[in-house]
């Protein structure tokens, strides 16, 4: 993510106007060898090994935190007492707690806060939620159903890493793939009030370290608005890379996005004429659609980068607006909360209502 993010913060004054002088003033890692050459290719001004250097540098307004989940709410909590803007990436925390923590500092701080869920910034899902704001798809939405789903630990042989420890992650596909998926169905639907679910972890034993994270998580669900949710994150799909798709269906239509043909929102409308109705293919590049007049002509596509741009230009255009940017804390909270009713769910095999 530290390249992506780099890449972000490069790009986002060069295309958007966001009324603001972005300097890349510093990146922070562990090793002091490896950040100097990350810094001078990535295109910051300095680097640091601790990011206590960072946040108390006066020079520094905004704090981007790219690092493992366990020190999110550290570096969060600590940026946002010294009056620094925060953009954090997910799962905001490793649990309820943490992120409860997070959010009570930031609203103490009074700092502008966002969580890097950039899914929402695709233009063709940006696009799904005005359809759906716009009532394209009816009154009312009937069903969400979100996959999330990669490979990269379906071989056994593959190692632990931070990614498969409880103590550093918080859990597995759940928190990493899941987080996304949660945060799609509230931006695009609404409030999530209850679940039930099972995770599974296939493989309990790597190379002998113990995996205390699940695999796979499958739930159903409800919205406030009625609407049933059905949801899948999986590390073990063997051929699907990073495959997130969702299909929503209302009363008068339905949408289907798929993050492999990210451009792209197929769209089929009950009150299209019936000889000639079925789902049309919607490209997701004109200049009427979501961030794309500030990129190419129609067809020339955007891709998984763009995402990150468009989440730095809203914080960075936010924060000069003094406006308040979604997805922030307070939804990352809330995101956390839905996230512990399903590991809730799924120890306890009993549906589990998500606190408010
Ligand atoms: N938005 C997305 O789609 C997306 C995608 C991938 C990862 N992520 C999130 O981004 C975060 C990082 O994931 P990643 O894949 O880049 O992990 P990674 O392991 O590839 O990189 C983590 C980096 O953090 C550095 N780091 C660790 N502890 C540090 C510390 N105390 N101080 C300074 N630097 C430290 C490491 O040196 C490393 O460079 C995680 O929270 C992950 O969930 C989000």
């Amino acid at each position: 993510m530290g390249r992506a993010h780099s890449n972000a913060w490069r790009q986002a004054p060069r295309f958007f106007d966001l009324h603001a002088d972005v300097r890349m003033k510093t990146i922070c890692g562990r090793d002091r060898r490896y950040v100097r050459a990350a810094a001078k290719k990535l295109g910051w001004e300095t680097s640091a090994i601790d990011w206590r250097d960072v946040i108390a540098d006066p020079e520094i307004d905004i704090i981007d935190i790219c690092t493992p989940n366990d020190s999110h709410a550290e570096i969060a909590i600590a940026a946002a007492q010294s009056g620094k803007a925060v953009l954090c990436e997910k799962p905001l925390a490793r649990d309820v707690s943490e992120a409860v923590q997070m959010v009570a500092a930031v609203k103490r701080a009074h700092v502008p806060n966002m969580v890097c869920h950039n899914y929402r910034r695709v233009p063709a899902i940006a696009l799904a939620r005005e359809m759906i704001e716009r009532g394209e798809l009816g009154d009312r939405i009937y069903h969400f159903r979100a996959r999330y789903a990669q490979d990269w630990i379906a071989d056994s042989n593959f190692p632990v890493v931070w990614r498969l420890q409880s103590r550093v992650a918080g859990s597995g596909a759940l928190g990493d793939l899941g987080a996304h998926i949660v945060d799609l169905a509230r931006f695009i639907v609404g409030e999530i009030t209850e679940v039930s679910a099972v995770t599974d972890t296939f493989v309990k034993r790597r190379r002998g370290a113990r995996v205390d994270v699940d695999d796979a998580a499958s739930v159903i669900g409800r919205f406030s608005n009625g609407a049933m949710l059905n949801l899948e994150a999986t590390r073990f799909a063997h051929g699907r890379k990073n495959q997130l798709s969702f299909e929503i269906n209302g009363s008068r239509g339905s949408l289907v996005f798929d993050l492999e043909k990210m451009n792209r929102l197929r769209f089929y409308s009950a009150d299209d004429p019936q000889r000639t109705r079925g789902f049309r293919e919607i490209i997701a590049t004109e200049a009427s659609h979501p961030y794309i007049a500030r990129w190419w002509p129609p067809g020339h596509l955007l891709g998984y980068e763009h995402t990150f741009v468009h989440t730095v230009a809203d914080f960075v255009s936010a924060i000069v607006a003094r406006k308040r940017i979604r997805p922030d804390f307070a939804d990352g909270l809330r995101n956390q909360r839905v996230l512990d009713a399903i590991q809730r769910s799924a120890k306890t095999e009993r549906w589990i209502q998500v606190q408010r």
